[in-house]
Formats: structure tokens, C-alpha cells, sequence
């Protein structure tokens, strides 16, 4: 979700307008899904990175987060959406850990979408947090160390009850992953939109999609057309 503040400077507004604007879009893209029947969302809320700016942007972000939790979360709970933090939460002021954790437990049994929010979030902080949880395993015995596979790795991964994604939208025209999920995107489809988070909605959705199903996913392998005589 790229571009709350080139959309709130275009306004001449202050960048946290930019970012309330943004929190209506994360509406617009949950009921998108609901209406649609798309199983899991994953957003990317705040990065790893995101703590180097200034100190008041990121209270105001926090601040927004906490409310729109406690704002939206009966309505996504009678949605029957289920929400999980992923993360390293443990820098969070123990109130926000609280509500997250309240949140994730009311909605533990939903399964209309699985809504998955990024905070603090980095790939690389997930991979380096799955080796270190890998290596407790192999220490404990539990696994051996010499015959680890993808597989028994990806267990250790966040989010490795979903599915990997099948398609990754970045909205404010940068053409990059930004350190978003490194592991899960191996095979995933990118597609990406100059429009600003906050203008983003059904439309672009409709045309992320539509693009996606015209896309052929090879994961690697060729198709009985291309294989060619012998
Ligand atoms: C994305 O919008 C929101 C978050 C990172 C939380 P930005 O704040 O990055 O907006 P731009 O990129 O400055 O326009
Ligand atoms: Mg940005």
C-alpha cells in the first residue's frame, strides 16, 4: 500500500490525511474480497523500515492502526474475517500488542477471508527469524540438520498456513519488493499501478485480476505447446 503521502502532498494536506484516506482503501479492499470470494489478503501496513521516519508520522501511523482496529473489528468479526499480525510485534507499546492479540483471538475461528496485516514486517527479518527458530529444532533434535528441505524450512516461515500469494499489487508506481514477503513471492504474479494507495479500489481490482487470468503460470515448467518435435 504505496503513496498515502504523494496523495495527501498533491492536496497540499498533511501526510496523515494521506494515510486516513489510505485506511478507507484497506476497507474498500477487504469488502472487495468479501463480495468476491478471495480467501486471503495480506497487507503490508508498516515495514521494518518504516521506523526511520520522523518520530511523529510513525506515532500518527500507530496511533491510525490502534483506531482503526478498535473501529473496524466488530464488523470484520460479523464479516467472519479472521485477522493475524505478522511481524515483529514485540516493538510495539505493550497496549497496541494487547489489542492485536485481543483482535486475533476473537476472529481465531473465522474463515470468510483471512486477512493477514504486515507490521513490522521485513522478508528478510522472516527468513532470518525462521533460520533462528530452525536452528532451536535441529538443536533440540527435532530435526535433522543435514536433511532440512524447502519444506521444512517454509514451516518456520510466516504465514505458512496460507498459501503462497498469487498475486502481489503495488499501488504508487514503484516497481520493487521493498523487502515484503522475499520467501512467499518465489512464484507469485506482480502487478503494479501508478495510482496512490488512497485512490485505490474495486477498479484497479478488477484489473489486477483481469490481467492475472490472462497471465500463464508456468512455475518453472513448459507447457505441451512449447515442448516442441523431438
Ligand atoms: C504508504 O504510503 C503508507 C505506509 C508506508 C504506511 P507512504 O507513506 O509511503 O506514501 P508516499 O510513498 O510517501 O507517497
Ligand atoms: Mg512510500
Amino acid at each position: 500500500m504505496d503513496g498515502n503521502g504523494r496523495w495527501a502532498a498533491r492536496k497540499r494536506r498533511p501526510r496523515t490525511f494521506g494515510h486516513q484516506a489510505g485506511v478507507k482503501a484497506v476497507r474498500r479492499t477487504i469488502e472487495y474480497c468479501l463480495k468476491h470470494g478471495i480467501p486471503h489478503l495480506t497487507l503490508f501496513a508498516f515495514s521494518s523500515e518504516n521506523w526511520q521516519r520522523p518520530e511523529q508520522e510513525v506515532q500518527r501511523l500507530l496511533d491510525l492502526f490502534m483506531r482503526a482496529l478498535e473501529k473496524e473489528v466488530f464488523q470484520l468479526h460479523e464479516n467472519n474475517v479472521r485477522l493475524n499480525f505478522v511481524g515483529d510485534l514485540s516493538r510495539f507499546s505493550r497496549r497496541l500488542q494487547e489489542k492485536m492479540h485481543t483482535v486475533a483471538e476473537l476472529t481465531a475461528s473465522n474463515r470468510a477471508l483471512y486477512l493477514n496485516i504486515a507490521i513490522n514486517y521485513g522478508g528478510r527479518w522472516d527468513i532470518v527469524q525462521a533460520a533462528r527458530r530452525l536452528a532451536a529444532a535441529i538443536q533440540a533434535g527435532t530435526i535433522d540438520g543435514q536433511s532440512v528441505s524447502e519444506k521444512d524450512f517454509s514451516q518456520f516461515i510466516a504465514l505458512h498456513g496460507s498459501p503462497a500469494p498469487d498475486l502481489l499489487i503495488r499501488t504508487g508506481g514503484e516497481q520493487r519488493i521493498s523487502n515484503f514477503l522475499l520467501w512467499q513471492l518465489a512464484y507469485t504474479e506482480l502487478w503494479f499501478t501508478e495510482t496512490l494507495w488512497p485512490d485505490f479500489g474495486a477498479e484497479q481490482l478488477d484489473r489486477a485480476i483481469a490481467d492475472f487470468q490472462q497471465r500463464e503460470r508456468r512455475f518453472g515448467k513448459i507447457t505441451s505447446s512449447q515442448a516442441g518435435p523431438d
